[in-house]
């Protein structure tokens, strides 16, 4: 437990826990994309996935316990280094961050609402999905995602609004997150740090752009 105690060990947990959680964005987004394929591409998608059966259930508790422990270990190290420096600076220098730096816990709580919020949303239908369209199922006998994802963003409008915020903070997030973690498996140097910066920003980018096309699309021309 002496890894929970010290603050680098505490940094690098969140560092593993970090790029666990960024495998699993990426990994969703790409899913989400078979949304493009129309209802045979994304529900043939979702019956594949449940297929995994029990492996499903392992991957699901997994990714519980690095979700639960990153927030966990994001909240107690920013509490430490606020009360390491109760009284603020009274000119703060800054060196070399950012707005994105700055503003990780905001953004990662933010995150955090918006899965509570999805979870709620696109796994257990209990809010922002329009009546019965819950339990559709496709010609091919399947739950029919494509059609429950397309009409909850073109009659809920609450909805994309959520999506885009949430979506903006996984910007902001990841496009710091990504470097940080370099930074703190010590893999950067003077020469890499700023390709690494460059590719973490990049990286993000795209994520939350597709992500966020989604939403859009389906409110501007998606037919469900
Ligand atoms: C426009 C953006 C997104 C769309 C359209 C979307 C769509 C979906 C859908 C349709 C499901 C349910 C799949 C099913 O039950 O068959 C789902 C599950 C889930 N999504 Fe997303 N998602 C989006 C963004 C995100 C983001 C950014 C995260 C994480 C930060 C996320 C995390 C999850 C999780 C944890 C689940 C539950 C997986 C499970 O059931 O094991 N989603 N998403």
């Amino acid at each position: 437990m002496s890894m929970l105690k010290s603050s680098v060990g505490r940094k690098v947990i969140m560092a593993v826990t970090g790029l666990i959680l960024i495998l699993f964005i990426t990994g969703h987004v790409l899913g989400n994309m078979s949304l493009y394929a129309g209802p045979d591409g994304i529900n043939a998608y979702a019956v594949h996935l449940r297929d995994l059966g029990p492996l499903l259930w392992v991957v699901r508790l997994v990714m519980l316990v690095v979700f639960v422990a990153h927030i966990w270990l994001g909240i107690s190290l920013t509490l430490e280094n606020r009360s390491a420096r109760p009284v603020s600076y009274t000119q703060k220098v800054n060196q070399k961050t950012s707005f994105a730096a700055e503003t990780m816990i905001v953004s990662g709580l933010v995150i955090l609402v918006f899965v509570v919020y999805h979870l709620l949303n696109f796994t257990l239908h209990a809010v922002g999905v329009p009546a019965g369209t819950g339990e559709l199922m496709d010609a091919a006998g399947r739950f029919d995602v494509y059609t429950m994802v397309v009409t909850s963003f073109k009659q809920v409008k609450l909805n994309v609004l959520l999506y885009v915020v949430g979506m903006v903070a996984l910007f902001l997030h990841v496009s710091h997150g990504f470097q940080s973690w370099i930074q703190t498996l010590g893999w950067n140097n003077t020469r890499t740090l700023p390709a690494f910066t460059k590719v973490s920003k990049l990286y993000a980018f795209v994520v939350a752009l597709a992500y966020i096309s989604i939403p859009i699309l389906a409110l501007a021309i998606l037919k469900a």
